[in-house]
């Protein structure tokens, strides 16, 4: 079985995402003896923008169909994914590949594949929330995810940028929220 474990967090050794997705993988390989992980870090190894050439190179996509589990680290820039998942995700969405258009509409792809995504978000987005209209990352990536045929698990760690306590507090909530994902 493998996990293709991606990172896409600009903030090295102090971003959320990157704790959680470390702790997400760490609990799988602990749950299942044997598993191989191929590791992608898109903010030391960026993904150039597509480009219709971009599309012949398929190893990014390969690379997530041969994946059993994705473990995805999306930290909220402005209000949305980074660039730098942006550009991966970019890859990913390829007709007749991972989703073909039918009579009924479109359809999804990609089968049996476990996806889990590691939100980390300076604000709180809940319903409700004053700021809940401008969440455009998790609500992108469930959208994008089950158009190829996925239906994501995610974690979150909200309120990052609100106080030093709720920050410690939040990323605490969502390490033992990572426990339960892998069980
Ligand atoms: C360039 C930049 C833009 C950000 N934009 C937002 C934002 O629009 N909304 C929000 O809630 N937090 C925002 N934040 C806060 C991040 O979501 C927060 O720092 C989170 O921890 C990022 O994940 P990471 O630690 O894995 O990088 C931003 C942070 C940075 C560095």
């Amino acid at each position: 079985m493998t996990i293709l474990h991606i990172d896409a967090s600009i903030n090295g050794e102090n971003s959320a995402s990157r704790t959680l997705t470390r702790s997400i993988v760490d609990q799988l390989k602990s749950a299942q003896w044997g598993e191989e992980v191929v590791y992608r870090d898109l903010a030391a190894n960026p993904l150039p923008h597509l480009t219709l050439d971009a599309f012949a190179d398929t190893a990014v996509l390969d690379e997530f169909l041969a994946a059993d589990t994705v473990v995805i680290g999306a930290p909220m820039y402005n209000f949305t994914l980074s660039t730098q998942l942006k550009a991966w995700i970019d890859r990913l969405v390829v007709a007749g590949v991972t989703f073909r258009y039918t009579d009924n509409g479109p359809e999804g792809l990609v089968k049996g594949k476990r996806v889990i995504i590691a939100l980390a978000r300076g604000g709180f987005y809940g319903e409700g929330s004053p700021a809940s209209g401008l969440e455009h990352l998790q609500s992108y990536l469930k959208g994008m995810f089950n158009f190829i045929g996925v239906e994501p698990e995610f974690v979150a760690a909200d309120g990052l940028a609100v106080s030093p306590e709720q920050r410690e507090q939040s990323i605490r909530q969502a390490l033992g929220e990572t426990v339960r994902l892998a069980a």
